[in-house]
């Protein structure tokens, strides 16, 4: 290239040198900001269909513009597009592009528009559609667990505090929990996009325009709720990229969550659990072993989606107003949070629905650990025992079944009866697994058919949303 490249610069005007190789790498955001593409056409269709009906396009200039992006469309699709790198970015790509196709209309199609607002309007356009995606996946992932519960909805497993045999509950009960947890992030999701869906467009650089452009009918076109108020703060604001990555943030913590469990499930020490051969993998060292990889590897990706979000608040934390070349990096960790989010629930979803519970395994573990002792304590404060003389009893109970090698429900009458007057033949009915189980009968509680109930209404839930 010669010494002053001015010519392939869209701004280099009042440059005397050419801007030094080293720069043209740095600054350039090409390589990655490419998959807007679709959004920067569609924004700037928009534009220029706007700037037509106020007067301040020709109509042939539109015409022109027009067909030139259909080309350009086709063009990148398949691939023969010229990606440049001394073209900086994917806006100046297309529009170098475009005035090559048709010349001096495709020049005038930045009037009264900035890269500022442009990019700002292309994010948003993009990542509203890839919200509604990750929307979609979550609610697979849903559906699979919320399926898994309705099959497991009366089977037993022991419910952990401490990781600590605590109550029994049943395997449906506890794969409803992260139904709520999803459904709660699914809510998130929609809660930002709403927040999201304001137009930039028409703020310019930074300050608005001074032609007469109708940004309203330009936000009707490309379907936001309204334009953005306030022209600094349009070109300026990713509030909405850390809300999103905030939000893929907490579904990531809660896959990881689910991860750990279905690793000890999977552990022959649990043994509660088997996933499909299709979604573990072998140890190249030692054939007998099924190692749960996708969980590993989710629970590990959660820390890459974390380190994004932190990325982006320490993106914007000095900014001052209004644009800055600080918010190029905006792009590559939203782009990572969206294919890291997108690609753990769709495995997951698949995995899930090959979930196979091994019942006798959990039902063992939840005898081994005294879980109805609680049952027993209420039982003895209906019988009139104030409740912490009670969890004195049963402290006593669970003593004597350790000495005699048994579990609770295994105490004879007589040994009942001795820990205290209120205890007899009767009481051995609360001590079972079932028995505890059905005896939590009420909205949110474990009893089998609560479970029925709520997989109901989860399911209703989410044939509701959009
Ligand atoms: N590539 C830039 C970005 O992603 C586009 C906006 C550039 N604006 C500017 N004034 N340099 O933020």
């Amino acid at each position: 290239m010669s010494d002053k490249d001015g010519a392939n610069k869209a701004w280099s005007g009042r440059f005397a040198e050419a801007v030094d190789d080293r720069v043209k790498r740095y600054t350039a955001s090409v390589g990655f900001d490419r998959r807007l593409w679709r959004a920067d056409i569609q924004g700037s269709l928009a534009h220029a269909r706007m700037l037509a009906r106020q007067g301040i396009l020709p109509a042939s200039d539109l015409a022109a513009i027009e067909s030139g992006m259909v080309q350009i469309a086709q063009e990148i699709e398949s691939g023969s597009f010229a990606w440049n790198l001394d073209d900086e970015d994917v806006h100046l790509n297309i529009e170098k592009r475009l005035t090559a196709l048709v010349g001096d209309a495709g020049k005038r199609l930045h009037t009264g528009r900035s890269r500022n607002d442009q990019v700002a309007t292309d994010i948003r356009l993009f990542l509203r559609d890839e919200i509604d995606r990750i929307a979609k996946l979550l609610g697979d992932l849903q559906s699979a667990l919320i399926d898994l519960a309705e099959r497991e909805a009366g089977t037993v497993m022991p419910g952990f505090t401490h990781l600590q045999v605590a109550q029994p509950v049943t395997f449906g009960h506890h794969m409803l929990a992260y139904v709520e947890m999803f459904a709660r992030d699914h809510a998130r999701l929609a809660d930002c996009r709403t927040r999201m869906n304001r137009l930039p467009l028409g703020a310019a650089a930074l300050a608005g325009t001074t032609f007469a452009i109708d940004r309203e009918s330009v936000a009707r076109e490309l379907g936001f709720d309204g334009v953005a108020e306030n022209s600094l703060d349009a070109v300026s604001d990713r509030d909405f990229a850390i809300e999103f990555t905030a939000a893929a943030a907490l579904i990531m913590t809660h896959v990881s969550r689910l991860s750990e469990e279905l690793i000890l499930w999977m552990s022959p020490r649990f043994g509660f659990i088997a996933i499909a051969d299709g979604f573990c993998t072998g140890s190249s060292i030692m054939p007998q072993k099924r190692n749960p990889d996708v969980p590993e590897l989710a629970r590990g990706k959660t820390g890459r989606v974390n380190g994004h979000l932190i990325g982006l608040l320490t993106l914007m934390k000095g900014q001052p107003l209004a644009y800055n070349k600080d918010n190029q990096e905006d792009k590559e960790p939203l782009f990572d949070t969206i294919d890291t989010v997108a690609d753990t629930l769709a495995i997951f979803a698949a995995m899930m629905a090959t979930v196979r519970v091994v019942p006798q395994r959990m039902r063992a573990a939840a005898l081994e650990g005294f879980s109805t002792a609680t049952d027993l304590a209420d039982l003895l404060v209906k019988r009139g025992l104030p409740f912490r003389d009670a969890h004195e009893v049963v402290a006593r109970a669970v003593r004597r079944a350790e000495e005699l090698r048994c579990g609770l429900e295994d105490l004879a009458a007589t040994e009942l009866a001795a820990l205290s007057p209120k205890l007899d033949e009767s009481a051995r009915a609360v001590l079972s697994l079932e028995g505890s189980l059905a005896a939590r009968n009420h909205v949110g509680g474990t009893a089998p058919d609560q479970v029925r109930a709520a997989v109901a209404r989860a399911r209703a839930r989410l044939a509701r949303l959009p």
